[in-house]
């Protein structure tokens, strides 16, 4: 049987790649990875523990202690750590404005990217991140960066809040957004950055089926 394809989504922080992805997994019965998902889940599990959240060596150590699992879920992914379900926890305010800390240490990246590469070798995966195009499967066959202004990536986030019966600052929000993404872009290790020859897509005033159906027609000319 022919290998399927690994399709690479990237961008910055909610420009709605894990709700795309994983309608784009669905659809085509291939396999959901949230790499931001592992990031956040070594980052909680560091927070719990106390450790210093830019020591490297030692979070690439708790890293090797720890077993991280994506499962597939009914309505959404499972993260769980060490056997224990952390899919509410490592969405925290906590965990998102740390991660970018520990997602920074090239030890620790150095181990996720191994995971990831493992878990993408037999083909058939959509994998969202930062670095998927550029560092994590290079060789995928389709590569895209979502993007959509920062104004619109915090408004869809202030909105899923309210939905959710959370108070929320949109001003705030947008900071948070714009700080997470100049972290993610100025970093040394594998920076957020779009590869040469990814399809980028401008979410801004797209819905999300509309982003996904041009995902999937990408696809079909890749397969
Ligand atoms: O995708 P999400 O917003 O959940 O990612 C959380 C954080 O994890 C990012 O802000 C970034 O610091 C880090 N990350 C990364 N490389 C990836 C995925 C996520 O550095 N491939």
């Amino acid at each position: 049987m022919k290998k399927k394809i690994n399709i690479a989504i990237d961008g910055p922080a909610g420009a709605g790649k894990s709700t795309v992805a994983r309608q784009v997994a669905d659809n085509l019965t291939f396999l959901y990875i949230d790499t931001g998902a592992m990031y956040r889940a070594l980052t909680y599990k560091a927070i719990e523990k106390g450790i210093d959240l830019e020591d490297g060596p030692l979070l690439k150590k708790l890293l090797d202690e720890t077993v991280i699992d994506l499962q597939v879920g009914e309505k959404e992914q499972h993260v769980l750590i060490d056997n224990r379900d952390v899919t509410t926890d490592i969405r925290s305010y906590d965990v998102t404005n740390n991660v970018s800390f520990v997602a920074r240490q090239s030890e620790v990246r150095k181990e996720m990217v191994k995971r990831q590469k493992l878990l993408a070798n037999k083909g058939g995966v959509v994998m969202d991140g930062r670095d998927i195009g550029t560092y994590v499967l290079p060789e995928s066959e389709l590569k895209v960066f979502l993007s959509a202004s920062v104004e619109e990536r915090a408004m869809r986030r202030y909105k899923e809040l309210l939905e959710n019966g959370i108070e929320a600052d949109f001003e705030r929000i947008k900071k948070e957004i714009a700080l997470r993404d100049k972290r993610d872009s100025e970093r040394e290790v594998a920076p957020l950055v779009k590869a040469k020859d990814a399809t980028e897509i401008d979410t801004t005033s797209m819905t999300i089926s509309e982003v996904v159906n041009s995902i999937l027609q990408l696809a079909k000319e890749r397969a």
